[in-house]
């Protein structure tokens, strides 16, 4: 029986670069919610896509000579594989270059401006490209640097269609006081009311005309939506929200939560209701914005090089060790630091130790002590009672933190039950027990109660680990049925004796924390690089004023030889300038010469240099310069010119 419809979603990432483990986090929460809503009985629909369009996007295009879409349609099939390959189990996948959406935001942004909620004005003011948001100057860090990101912002000016925002304070503030859910955890909710909502809402600019790569206003065509605006109505087109198909959106929509970053919670809690509000359609439930994962003190960045991507980390320890760590080292609303270390050491202490040990353990002697057929629980003793009551309570507390997001907290209450677990198999000593033949019906309970926690386990853990869940069946001989179902899970004593248990490979190999850690840092760091091969840098344009047209009779006029340099001192007077001795085939010539800022006097001893012979002898503050030598150079540089091979001083140069 179903209980209901559950819609999460992402936010949409900018397929502007290939995603990292930050955006892997987002959309692992969002997977085990979408998972465990399923396995406890509701309806779902996971949303995630990509957002396509705007100024970022078609830059990012236009410095690897490319057109928008064909760039964005080689990262997008990356991404799908990403996700693919992490098993991610999202019902849809939008992008918002789908033609569905194109024409919903179309319908969307018509409607607004008919109704006049959209006007026609002129923007002037601050934009940072990389987030692809308006600033006002008060807003700016240090005079120019974008709040959130911390980078460069530019002055806009341009004729732009409004959102009339500021019409909507009311509402929104009234909205944020009767519904605490529409943005979690708190602390953002209150960040949202004071420094945004209680100082005054600006309307909000919603078109661009400075560039094309956007989905064109449709009574306007030089202007293109501003991609937020495009962005957050991804949430209601990809249910057909704007086609004659409104079945999933009736079905599904107000989203249950999107879950988001801290960054965008702006977007999802404020823009988005009103344009909701606007468009009279109800809010979504929550949002959530979670915390930011940092490398030392940094967001991941790749200019810094401190980016860790999926891939590295599931080739070598499995999708389940990197969804765990993602959920449990971090929680759920806060920043975390992410290093090697704390996920190696997390993979041994909770993978290997707690759990892996348990099952490994109990299968052993399983097949041990009782030919690895599940006995039938006999007498009862000390422990039982305290180990049933917490396998059983656990599912409860697990769902009721799952409900609040809190990932970890779900995790580590599972985490209790199999410590616990394990010490029960301290306190009860299967292997003094199997000494004697008079403790075997106490010996059969022990095992039994520990395979019985063991199905529990595997039963909890499954939303957020589904391979771990499948390993640990294939050896404790359960399927999928009714011993396996969520509501199973509150219940002791549901695996039937008889089961055949078999051990398999260890769920997860201890590690040697140190060889490790060096080992992944260097996987991970030519990953790194072949992600991101190093850039050569752009050769800057040079620009000069040219000079008159010469013949080539005018050109012969001069005389340039093939000279070698003797000896060169500093000019007496004058610390720009070096006195140069320079041997031009039988001769010597004195040449004065202004390279001392880029040429040590010791060193241009022995260079070839091309010299100007026929130059009319000049004095240079006093000293006679015979000549001069030719040079390449710049506001900052300065290269003397030479020869490409050896020739004989006094050689003509034509
Ligand atoms: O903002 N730690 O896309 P985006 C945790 N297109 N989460 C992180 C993270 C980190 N270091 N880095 C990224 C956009 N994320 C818009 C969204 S929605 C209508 C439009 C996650 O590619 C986190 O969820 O910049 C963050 O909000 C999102 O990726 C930003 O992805
Ligand atoms: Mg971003």
């Amino acid at each position: 029986m179903k209980k209901g419809s559950y819609y999460v979603t992402t936010p949409i990432y900018y397929p502007s670069a290939k995603l990292h483990i930050g955006h892997t986090y987002t959309t692992v929460a969002a997977d085990v919610l979408a998972r465990f809503k399923r396995f406890t009985g509701y309806d779902v629909k996971f949303l995630t896509g990509t957002d396509e369009h705007g100024e970022k996007i078609q830059k990012a295009a236009e410095t690897r000579g490319m057109k928008p879409k064909e760039y964005v349609d080689e990262i997008v099939d990356g991404i799908k594989d990403v996700w693919k390959r992490m098993d991610i189990s999202y019902d849809k996948f939008i992008r918002t270059t789908d033609e569905d959406h194109v024409k919903a935001v179309q319908k969307i942004f018509q409607k607004l401006y008919d109704q006049g909620d959209i006007y026609k004005s002129e923007y002037e003011g601050w934009y940072c490209t990389p987030c692809e948001s308006f600033w006002t100057a008060s807003q700016l860090k240090e005079g120019n640097l974008c709040p959130d990101c911390n980078r460069p912002a530019h002055i806009t000016k341009e004729e732009a269609y409004f959102f009339k925002l500021s019409k909507y304070q009311d509402r929104l503030i009234k909205y944020f006081e009767e519904n605490p859910e529409i943005c979690y955890p708190e602390s953002r909710k209150n960040e949202m009311l004071n420094n945004f909502l209680k100082p005054g809402l600006e309307d909000l600019c919603v078109s661009r005309t400075t560039f094309d790569w956007g989905i064109p206003v449709p009574f306007d065509p030089k202007h293109v939506i501003y991609v937020w605006f495009d962005a957050v109505c991804n949430y209601i087109t990809a249910l057909g929200y704007g086609t004659d198909n409104l079945e999933e959106y009736n079905k599904f929509w107000p989203a249950n939560v999107h879950i988001v970053g801290k960054e965008i919670v702006r977007f999802h809690t404020i823009i988005w209701p009103a344009i909701l509000m606007a468009l009279d359609i109800p809010l979504p439930k929550m949002v959530y914005g979670h915390g930011w994962i940092m490398f030392g003190d940094d967001k991941m960045s790749k200019s810094k090089g401190n980016i860790v991507y999926p891939d590295p980390i599931i080739q070598r320890y499995g999708i389940d060790a990197l969804k765990y760590f993602l959920l449990r080292e971090f929680a759920f609303g806060q920043d975390g630091h992410y290093t090697n270390r704390v996920f190696i050491s997390r993979f041994n202490s909770d993978l290997s130790n707690d759990l892996g040990n348990l099952v490994s353990r109990t299968v052993a002697m399983v097949e041990q002590y009782n030919d690895g057929m599940l006995p039938e629980p006999g007498i009862g003793g000390e422990f039982d009672a305290d180990l049933k009551e917490i396998v059983i309570s656990a599912a409860d507390k697990v769902e009721k933190a799952i409900d609040k997001l809190q990932f970890h907290e779900g995790l580590e209450e599972i985490w209790k039950v199999i410590r616990r677990v394990n010490k029960y198999i301290d306190e009860t000593t299967p292997w003094i027990l199997a000494k004697d033949e008079n403790n075997k019906d106490r010996l059969n309970t022990v095992l039994y109660n520990l395979v019985d926690s063991i199905r529990v386990i595997s039963i909890l853990i499954k939303p957020f680990m589904e391979n771990t869940t499948e390993k640990i069946w294939e050896q404790i001989g359960l399927t999928n049925g009714e011993n396996t179902n969520w509501e199973s899970a509150s219940i002791f004593g549901k695996i039937p004796a008889g089961t055949k248990v078999k051990k398999g490979e260890l769920l997860f190999p201890r590690l040697d924390v140190e060889k490790e850690i060096k080992e992944f840092e260097k996987i991970n760091e030519e990953y790194f690089y072949t992600i991101n091969p190093p850039e050569e840098p752009a050769e800057p344009v040079v620009e000069i004023t040219p000079k008159p047209e010469i013949t080539i009779d005018e050109f012969d006029k001069l005389e340039l030889r093939v000279a070698e340099v003797i000896k060169a001192e500093k000019h007496p007077k004058a610390d720009r300038l070096l006195v140069l001795q320079l041997k031009v085939g039988t001769e010597t010539r004195q040449v004065v010469s202004g390279i001392a800022e880029y040429y040590k006097p010791e060193k241009l001893v022995g260079k070839t240099v091309i010299l100007v012979a026929n130059l009319k002898p000049v004095k240079l503050r006093g000293v006679e310069s015979q000549g001069m030598i030719l040079a390449a150079s710049n506001d900052d540089k300065l290269v003397l010119v030479g020869l490409d091979g050896k020739m004989p001083t006094g050689t003509l140069i034509s």
